[in-house]
């Protein structure tokens, strides 16, 4: 009984709200909440158990990174061969991560449904889904593109795609799973009402995306189709290169379970993850792990000593995936206070703070045996929409996006003027060298919008 099941979990306090038949408690919802909730994890994580503890910075030192200048060196075309291989033979899935709640952005949709191209303001999941379809075209082969979403945003995203007919992809070849929730707690370890009158849940973090595609049945898929090998990224940025072949030949030429790319941090102060080696195994310090010392450590010619700053881009094996799931082992989870609308004891609109749980992804980097890192450039591969405004946001996504595209015409030989906007379709051209053959390279002088399509 759902009483009872509040109670095993301390949560009195609902049950007695359910039994006194309150107004803003709906029986309904708070069934619909417990049924996804995994009450033997929830116990310990009120319990203060499975949850990140900082390594000691003593056992750091900075990961070895392949750099970005090997992707021209002539050592790098044996394993973009290989990656093209395992791509023209079917190996290879993309998955997007989408569930988030896009807090910072402020919209009520999901993430992906923003338009952010620079001229034809196409949406984020248009046009990863036209990077996929650009490379099923060049590999000759469907690129499976499985898309994580959350409770909040399932049925928006399936909609959103049905309405647009999946941008020319076929369904068949996309497949949609859904995180798990977590209910966020007082600090005394409360579970909080909704204003819905159900709890007040949180997705589980992008480090979800493991036991998600367990659950719902996504792993065996990726088996049944023969994928070995996963592009994990995240959906907010527009200049992610999807199922990038020197990347993917790497990883697994190199016989690693999980990778990581990574970009020069701007300053000692920017406010990201650094892949570092703790104790011989990779793994993803967040800013908030590294004390000063850390931060601002310089090598022998004064250069900043941990500036591989992680853009959240992976390759993941699929049978990696297996093992993780299939094992004890879990990803640790990370607390995080935050302002939670709820209702207060006469059912009114109150906040509150409190307590959200959340597993990452890039946890999983020290459990495996190898990892492999590679170094991009920030202009080419990395420009997310995380803010209204300022820093990482649609402004400055769509400045970087109109700038790269405009490098790679400059260096065709056009001419545009400083004021011109340009934005290239992923179905004219993946990179640079697509244009030139294929024909696509507009007249010599550019001024104003240019989109190629
Ligand atoms: P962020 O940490 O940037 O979160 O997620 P967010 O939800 O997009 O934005 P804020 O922090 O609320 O403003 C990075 C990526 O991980 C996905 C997001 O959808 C985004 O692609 N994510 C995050 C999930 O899929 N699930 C989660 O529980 C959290």
């Amino acid at each position: 009984m759902l009483e009872e099941k509040l109670r095993q979990l301390g949560q009195g306090h609902i049950a007695r709200l359910l039994e006194s038949g309150s107004a803003y408690v709906s029986r309904r919802e708070i069934a619909r909440d417990l049924e996804e909730i995994d009450a033997p994890l929830v116990r310990e994580l009120i319990a203060g158990r499975f949850l990140y503890e900082e390594p000691a910075v003593t056992a750091v030192k900075p990961a070895p990174v392949i750099p970005a200048s090997f992707s021209s060196s002539p050592e790098s075309s044996r394993f973009r061969r290989h990656g093209e291989t395992l791509l023209s033979q079917g190996r290879v899935a993309a998955l997007v991560v989408a569930g988030g709640q896009g807090s910072r952005l402020g919209i009520d949709a999901p993430k992906g449904v923003v338009g952010v191209t620079p001229v034809r303001r196409k949406s984020l999941f248009q046009l990863h889904a036209e990077k996929i379809l650009a490379l099923s075209n060049k590999y000759a082969q469907p690129i499976p593109l499985f898309v994580m979403t959350s409770r909040a945003n399932d049925a928006d995203t399936k909609d959103f795609f049905t309405a647009h007919s999946f941008f020319g992809l076929n369904p068949d070849d996309v497949f949609f799973f859904v995180q798990g929730m977590l209910p966020s707690i007082t600090p005394e370890g409360s579970f909080v009402l909704s204003r819905e009158g159900g709890l007040f849940m949180n997705p589980d973090g992008h480090g979800g995306t493991l036991s998600a595609l367990k659950k719902s049945g996504c792993l065996d898929t990726l088996k049944e189709r023969g994928i070995e090998e996963i592009f994990y990224f995240q959906v907010d940025n527009p200049l992610v290169s999807i199922c990038d072949p020197l990347f993917v030949g790497l990883h697994s030429l190199k016989g690693a379970q999980m990778s990581s790319k990574v970009v020069r941090k701007k300053s000692f102060e920017e406010k990201v993850g650094v892949i570092a080696e703790v104790e011989g195994r990779t793994r993803v310090l967040e800013y908030s792990d590294m004390n000063d010392d850390m931060r601002y450590a310089v090598d022998g010619e004064g250069e900043m000593l941990y500036w591989a700053g992680s853009i959240a881009i992976h390759m993941i094996r699929r049978d990696f995936v297996e093992t993780l799931t299939g094992s004890a082992v879990r990803l640790p989870f990370h607390k995080a206070l935050k302002t939670i609308p709820t209702v207060d004891s006469r059912g009114r609109p109150t906040e509150i703070q409190g307590i959200k749980f959340e597993t990452f992804i890039f946890d999983a980097l020290p459990m495996a045996e190898k990892s492999v890192t590679l170094e991009v450039l920030r202009e080419r591969e990395f420009a997310p929409v995380k803010n209204r405004t300022g820093e990482d946001s649609l402004e400055t996504s769509r400045i970087m996006q109109s700038n790269l595209h405009r490098s790679w015409l400059e260096d065709l030989g056009v001419n545009i003027s400083d004021r011109s906007i340009v934005e290239i379709s992923p179905l004219a051209a993946l990179e640079k060298d697509d244009l030139r053959a294929r024909g696509k390279i507009p007249p010599m002088e550019v001024d104003g919008e240019l989109y190629i399509p």
